[in-house]
């Protein structure tokens, strides 16, 4: 199969029906994408394809032939919502954090709390809950070079698909 995998051109061989969540961790060895309920209901392995988060632990391999695929890995420790997960607190655990930045970052520059509540809904937090993780979204819209930082996250794959 060929995709684009974090801006670069990427193949690999993998069962069409294979778990993208299992090909990203066990062969790409990109483990910063999490499994947690593996049902579709946590969104802890929230991934972008073609700009939408998707639960990758329902999309079929199959599915991103020829997509672009962005993990955590593919925002370098650079992106804005990174590093203000990691100073306002919205790095709460290591399960739910890559996921719920996924599904941050294609909200887009600047969302409002109803958007970053409707987006973020898919992504469950059953211990600590969503304050810093909305005040660190909050501030990451205040970040300098902002809005270019999105963009270029988002063009190598976003937008939001329905789960
Ligand atoms: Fe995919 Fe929970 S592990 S939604
Ligand atoms: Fe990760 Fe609650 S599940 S902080």
């Amino acid at each position: 199969m060929r995709f684009t995998l974090n801006g670069k051109r990427a193949e690999v061989r993998a069962h069409p029906m294979a778990r993208l969540l299992d090909v990203l961790r066990e062969i790409c060895q990109l483990t910063g994408t999490k499994e947690g309920c593996g049902e579709g209901e946590c969104g802890a392995c929230t991934v972008l394809v073609d700009g939408l988060p998707v639960n990758s632990c329902l999309v079929p391999f199959a599915q991103v032939d020829g997509a672009r695929v962005v993990t955590i890995e593919g925002l370098n420790g650079k992106h804005p919502l990174q590093h203000m997960f990691v100073e306002h607190g919205g790095a709460q655990c290591g399960i739910c954090t890559p996921g719920m930045i996924m599904a941050a970052v294609a909200l887009g520059p600047k969302p409002s709390l109803e958007e970053m509540q409707d987006g973020l809904a898919g992504n469950l937090c059953r211990c600590t809950g969503y304050s810093a993780i909305y005040r660190s979204i909050r501030a990451a819209t205040k970040a300098k070079k902002v809005v270019r930082t999105f963009r270029s996250a988002r063009s190598a794959g976003s937008g939001r698909k329905k789960r």
